[in-house]
């Protein structure tokens, strides 16, 4: 079974409480288990933290243990170049997510360390994107070899 890694950064743990006008007003929590439904072929793991070397370290242990990640690194996606290489160092497919469309707000959200290590970026579909992310592993990573 594919297993894909759901990794929230900063501030994400407050979904749904946190600006709801940007973020929504769904918990993360009732939003995995939509996800989970959406994909039943899929195993999916869930981590969150607002330590940038504790989403290190969890990045390391998907080297081994999963296919893919879908990544929110929340501000951190702004400010971290040991993120950057993390995602360089682990060598699986990652994707950059973003609830809220970064490009249409300040300015300095308009910048990504991460965006050139992923294999792709999408910004501003708000919590779709996670669906979106998980769907093009299923059908880059999970096709059947012909
Ligand atoms: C975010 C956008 C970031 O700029 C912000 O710092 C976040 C959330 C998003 O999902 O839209 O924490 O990554």
């Amino acid at each position: 079974m594919l297993k894909i890694a759901i990794v929230n950064g900063p501030n994400l743990n407050l979904l749904g409480a946190r600006e709801p006008e940007i973020y929504g007003k769904q918990s993360f929590d009732d939003y995995l288990k939509v996800l989970s439904q959406q994909f039943p072929g899929v195993e999916l793991i869930y981590y969150q933290s607002n330590v940038e070397g504790e989403l290190i370290n969890f990045l390391h242990s998907c080297r081994l243990s999963t296919q893919a990640v879908v990544l929110n690194a929340g501000a951190y996606t702004h400010t971290s170049i040991a993120l950057a290489d993390a995602i360089t160092a682990i060598g699986i497919p990652v994707i950059e997510v973003h609830i809220s469309n970064v490009l249409a707000r300040e300015d300095f959200r308009k910048t990504s360390f991460i965006a050139s290590k992923c294999v792709g970026s999408i910004s501003g579909l708000g919590l779709n994107g996670y669906a979106l992310a998980v769907s093009h592993f299923i059908s880059t990573l999970f096709s059947e070899p012909k």
